[in-house]
């Protein structure tokens, strides 16, 4: 293949009709959703959605999210439920993929289910994603935009600085605002968090009237995320630290000094919207990152998922 540069798309009309061409004809197109960047592909494409592990090296057993414009969309391709009703009321568009058994007759690519009978499926929020999937009119398979086990991509810049030259675009709209990749909730059978994310446990389980099953490495389903390392910076990450040590630097949460501090006012959305860039810039200095305590509850469990995965034993 001839190595291209990656074209910059902005998120005016002429900009998204040429990112849906471009993921009509097989491309791959990074686009902003409110969580993350994703790496686009055409999810009824087998070849499109080959292209997307290829260009992120992802190990080929770890399945997609398919994002789609509505929820009449997602009723295409997955048997709907009570339970995926409510929580489709609730929170979509936005920050939550369901996992549910996959229909009859969906034509959706095994690469994206990585051949599990069930699909993750999301609406977006993001105006600028929504307008791409409604111009597609097809489901879009979209992992976050970055190398397989590094940092996820919050801005248009991060995407090229992982993927450039490996995808045909990305379309630039400024950073996302939620900054942390959307709750996952298995429904295939007893429902199941399956990563934290940008919609709190506590709210998915109020809405239910029910409390999840929490996804436990043991457990029969390979899902996601589940790689320890993850979202990993080139810098050694240590949690929980009350002081710098060495030539640390030290990454704070709320009325602490440190170096670097992801919300002084110990505001979790502002903190999980800041935690991939700050990780992104403080990985630039090559010193190793410590990071202060961050309280477990409402959007703090996802962040320290994410931070858990980045100081994991690298594989
Ligand atoms: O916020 C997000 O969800 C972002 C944006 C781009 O939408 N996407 C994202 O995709 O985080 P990705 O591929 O990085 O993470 C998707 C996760 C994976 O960990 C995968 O294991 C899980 O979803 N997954 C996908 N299909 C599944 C399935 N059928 N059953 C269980 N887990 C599944
Ligand atoms: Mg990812």
């Amino acid at each position: 293949m001839i190595p291209f540069r990656t074209k910059y798309l902005s998120a005016d009309p002429a900009g998204l009709a040429q990112a849906a061409d471009l993921l009509r004809q097989g491309q791959l197109v990074a686009f902003p959703t409110e969580t993350v960047y994703g790496l686009g592909g055409d999810a009824l494409n087998g070849e499109a959605v080959a292209a997307i592990y290829a260009a992120k090296g992802r190990p080929s057993f770890n399945p997609l999210i398919a994002h789609v414009a509505s929820v009449e969309a997602a009723h295409r391709f997955v048997q709907w439920s009570n339970q995926a009703e409510r929580l489709a009321t609730a929170f979509w568009p936005g920050p939550l993929t369901l996992v549910l058994p996959l229909r009859e007759g969906h034509g959706v690519s095994s690469l994206v289910t990585a051949g599990l009978d069930t699909l993750a499926v999301r609406v977006p929020a993001h105006p600028t994603a929504r307008a791409l999937l409604q111009a597609v009119d097809g489901p879009v398979a979209a992992p976050s935009a970055n190398p397989s086990g590094r940092i996820s991509p919050t801005t248009a810049e991060h995407v090229r600085a992982g993927l450039d030259g490996r995808i045909a675009a990305v379309v630039d709209d400024g950073p996302c605002g939620v900054g942390l990749e959307s709750t996952i909730v298995g429904l295939a059978g007893e429902p199941t968090l399956l990563r934290p994310g940008g919609v709190a446990l506590d709210q998915i389980e109020e809405v239910l009237g029910a409390q999840l099953h929490i996804h436990q490495s043991g457990d029969l389903l390979t899902a996601p995320g589940q790689l320890q390392s993850h979202y990993a910076p080139d810098a050694p990450v240590r949690l929980n630290a009350l002081a710098r040590q060495a030539d640390e630097i030290l990454l704070g949460f709320g009325p602490v000094d440190c170096d670097v501090n992801l919300s002084a006012d110990g505001d979790l959305p502002e903190a999980a919207a800041n935690l991939f860039a700050t990780l992104h810039d403080l990985d630039k200095s090559g010193r190793p990152i410590a990071v202060t305590p961050i309280p477990d509850e409402g959007l703090g469990a996802a962040i320290n998922d994410r931070l858990r995965r980045a100081a994991a034993p690298r594989g």
